[in-house]
């Protein structure tokens, strides 16, 4: 699957930030439960790894992807743990050569249009836009649509699900990403019905 393919399996894509890999799979089947098949656990925590692989080999139904990662090695490990696409808050080359070489798909940062220009001379047409509401929130993904035409993003930072439809309304967005579905401490304290009614309602953005 390209990164695009990916993206389009929702409007909504959760990012994860996990304490007990034990945690992965009731959290793969709660967000599966309201119909989201793709999760971003970010390399935040001890556990991200081994929830990624618990995620990888046990919830096949699931897209698991690695976020923030930030050197190729972490792209490395990553996809050793069974990740199917890798997440960078901003983009370095040692990132975009980690990922062509664990063969792994890439939703690259750029938070400025000098780096999204530079992404995409690299053939990277999907982008991650971080932090979106801090680096100039939907007004200045709106008025990217004119000069680079080609070019889609998933917004994450500051997203939530009554700004999400705002951000899906704009023909440049593929998809959004926030933490707001999943939050470490639902996850935590093991309250996976209200996961599942966030994920219930993300789904239908
Ligand atoms: C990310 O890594 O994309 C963001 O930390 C998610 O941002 P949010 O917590 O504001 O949704």
């Amino acid at each position: 699957m390209t990164i695009h393919d990916i993206l389009k399996l929702g409007p909504v894509m959760p990012v994860i930030v996990i304490d007990s890999a034990d945690k992965a799979e009731l959290l793969a089947d709660a967000l599966l439960a309201g119909g989201i098949r793709t999760a971003e656990i970010t390399l935040r925590t001890p556990a991200a790894i081994k929830a990624i692989e618990k995620m990888a080999r046990n919830c096949p139904d699931i897209t698991v992807g690695a976020g923030t990662v930030r050197t190729a090695r972490d792209a490395q490990i990553a996809a050793d743990a069974g990740s199917r696409f890798v997440v960078s808050p901003g983009t370095t080359s040692s990132i975009l050569e980690g990922c062509q070489s664990a063969g792994l798909p890439l939703l690259p940062g750029a938070a400025s249009v000098s780096e999204m220009m530079a992404l995409a001379e690299q053939g990277y047409s999907v982008q991650k836009f971080f932090p979106a509401n801090a680096a100039g929130g939907i007004s200045f993904i709106k008025s990217l649509s004119s000069p680079l035409p080609d070019l889609t993003f998933c917004p994450t930072g500051g997203i939530t699900e009554i700004t999400a439809p705002d951000w899906l309304a704009l023909p440049n967005i593929v998809c959004v990403g926030g933490s707001w579905i999943a939050p470490q401490a639902l996850i935590e304290s093991g309250d996976f019905a209200k996961i599942t009614n966030r994920a219930r309602v993300a789904a239908h953005l």
